[in-house]
């Protein structure tokens, strides 16, 4: 079982691990993320087959601080401000790639932009540090799958195909980092995620183009490859919206009223707090599917704030999972 708590010396193992181009999962502030070193063309074709990941779809590359990030990506004045604003945390930058930037080209599957994010979890930057080399990472789940936010989700889903999983407890934010392309203008949100648009509207004084939802009828070029797919999806179908769930179907609440339910059900926040549910949506959805239902059912939740990216994520796991699909 290679699920090992982080201490000192795992970490140390785990950076000689990356150098020499082993697959390790470690604990991110969003979600668990499958690590290789990104200068290293096979550590990176590693990645793609153990998920089961096109290769049309490019990797985050994570680093230790903005000046790494600065070696590897040209960042607009106005992005170093966000850096600055957001980092160590869940923003990714999608900027144009440094020409002397020494990643291994199927990390950006062969586009000009490169992925960028530091990564706001203690572990993480641990690793980063021990590494010594930039680390791609993708969700630590098998492609198409519910994104992992406890190690013990990423050793169901990759167990037998990375070489140690550094357990860092449950994820603090549980959904995926915000990802904005700032490569042209106008700038575009290409993935909601766990900083809200409106916190990034904030710091730049003005609206983002939202290009969250653009697929091959949208326009001509994917905007961001992996948000083309449906993913996130459990086993058991999922319906939003649901004020009355059908007889022995899994319920997701939130909120305070829980509608009359006979089968499984998780309150996400019975509070009602977004970010407490942001943090539970993922396991729960993987609990109900261990549960054993066919089906779940979701209660309204707001989508202002936090409720974008639950939003978001629901959607996609409601629309099913293809095979061979995404992130
Ligand atoms: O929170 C996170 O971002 C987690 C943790 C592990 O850091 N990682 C993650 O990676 O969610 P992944 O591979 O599941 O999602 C990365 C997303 C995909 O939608 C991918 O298409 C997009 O970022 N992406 C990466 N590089 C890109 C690029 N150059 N241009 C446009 N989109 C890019
Ligand atoms: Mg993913």
């Amino acid at each position: 079982m290679p699920v090992t708590t982080p201490t000192a010396a795992a970490i140390a193992e785990a950076g000689s691990l990356i150098r020499a181009g082993a697959l390790v999962a470690f604990p991110t502030e969003t979600v668990y993320g499958l690590g290789a070193d990104a200068t290293n063309p096979n550590a990176v074709a590693a990645i793609f087959t153990a998920k089961g990941r096109p290769s049309f779809n490019p990797l985050i590359v994570h680093v230790a601080d903005l000046a790494a990030a600065e070696a590897l990506a040209e960042l607009p004045p106005l992005a170093i401000e966000l850096a600055r604003q957001f980092w160590p945390g869940p923003l990714t930058l999608v900027a144009n790639r440094r020409a002397d930037a020494r990643i291994a080209p199927a990390v950006t599957a062969g586009l000009g932009t490169i992925a960028v994010r530091v990564p706001g979890n203690d572990v993480a930057l641990a690793l980063l540090a021990a590494a010594g080399v930039p680390v791609a990472a993708p969700s630590a789940n098998r492609s198409g799958h519910v994104s992992p936010t406890r190690a013990e989700h990423v050793a169901a889903d990759l167990a037998d195909r990375v070489a140690m999983i550094l357990d860092g407890g449950a994820s603090e934010r549980g959904l995926e980092s915000t990802v904005l392309d700032v490569s042209e203008e106008p700038w575009r949100l290409l993935r909601h995620g766990s900083i809200p648009a409106e916190a990034i509207e904030q710091v730049l004084g003005h609206q983002l183009v939202h290009a969250t939802h653009a697929g091959p009828d949208h326009g001509s070029a994917p905007a961001s490859p992996g948000q083309l797919l449906n993913h996130y999806a459990p086993r058991a179908r999922v319906r939003l919206d649901i004020a009355s769930p059908e007889t022995g179907e899994g319920l997701i609440a939130f909120g305070p009223q829980v509608p009359p339910h006979d089968g499984p059900c998780i309150n996400l926040s019975p509070s009602g707090d977004l970010a407490e549910a942001a943090a539970r949506l993922y396991a729960a959805l993987r609990e109900l599917d261990a549960a054993g239902v066919a089906s779940i059912a979701v209660v309204p939740i707001p989508k202002t704030g936090l409720g974008a990216a639950i939003s978001d994520r629901l959607s996609r796991a409601a629309a099913g999972r293809p095979p061979g699909s995404g992130g």
